[in-house]
């Protein structure tokens, strides 16, 4: 197979990316299956998309399965695992990357926004890892959640995605304690700010873009292929000690004031 990957060991591993049809999620998806990975293109709305993201993969002869499924909703995780069971008989990584919110204030947002919202961008993770664990093998799991600044810090027409960020890094912590001794390596990136849809939904993303850029030591505002880079990182041997931790890839951004 004609793959660039550097980390061998993941080779022939099986790996779920949550909205895996664009953004950062694509760009894990086919770093992952660049490495050798079999790869479970998640997705909810962006079909084609996903069905290109697993085409894209074929073409350099890795192996990918797109699967539509909401992931806020527990009966569409239980289709997705039942696929992932039958199919591959076993999962070795996942990658909680997709998250959901309307972009707003937080004064705004109603309560059947924050339940949506919450479900699909923390709780999620929870509902993920406890149906992956049982088909993960001992000592090859690794599960690894995506996160931002909004996590700890105000950005402002974020919403409620920043309270389901600090749930998901908790949850995250919580699983590493739970999961580690299971033989299951549970960590996060903390990304800066990159130009994706999501970041594009953002009130005065222009203005925000072009600011984190002039404001980032290395010069450049994240890419998702620098996220890629990181999770490939996480998801191999190499990572094995690293439990429970966030790896900021941002530029240095966040050591500015
Ligand atoms: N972009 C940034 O600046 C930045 C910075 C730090 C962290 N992050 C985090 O990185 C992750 C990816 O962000 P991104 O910028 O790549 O976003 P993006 O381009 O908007 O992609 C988000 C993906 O999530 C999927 N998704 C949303 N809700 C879903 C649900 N309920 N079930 C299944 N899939 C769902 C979407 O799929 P469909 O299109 O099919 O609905 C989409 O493919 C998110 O967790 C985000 O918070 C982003």
């Amino acid at each position: 197979m004609n793959n660039s990957g550097i980390y061998p060991e993941l080779q022939g591993r099986v790996a779920l990316v949550t909205g895996a049809a664009r953004g950062f999620g694509r760009a894990i998806a086919i770093r992952l299956a660049r490495e050798g990975a079999k790869i479970i293109v998640n997705y909810r709305r962006s079909l084609s998309d996903a069905q290109a993201v697993a085409k894209e993969i074929e073409t350099f002869g890795g192996e990918a399965v797109s699967f539509r499924a909401d992931i806020g909703r527990e009966e569409a995780l239980d289709k997705m695992f039942e696929m992932i069971a039958s199919k591959f008989g076993r999962l070795d990584i996942v990658v909680a990357n997709a998250a959901f919110g309307i972009p707003g204030k937080l004064m705004d947002a109603s309560s059947k926004h924050w339940d949506v919202t919450l479900a699909a961008s923390a709780r999620s993770l929870l509902d993920i890892a406890r149906r992956a664990a049982p088909l993960m093998r001992e000592g090859q799991g690794r599960i690894i959640s995506i996160t931002s600044d909004g996590g700890q810090k105000v950005i402002p027409g974020y919403g409620v995605v920043g309270p389901a960020k600090a749930a998901l890094e908790s949850v995250t912590r919580g699983l590493a304690f739970e999961l580690a001794p299971k033989g299951i390596i549970v960590n996060g990136i903390l990304a800066g700010l990159a130009d994706t849809k999501s970041s594009r939904s953002i009130p005065g993303a222009d203005e925000v873009i072009a600011h984190a850029r002039h404001h980032t030591p290395a010069g450049r505002i994240v890419e998702p292929v620098d996220v890629a880079n990181a999770v490939a990182f996480l998801a191999s041997d190499q990572a094995g000690m690293i439990c429970g931790q966030f790896i900021v890839v941002d530029g240095g951004r966040n050591i500015v004031g």
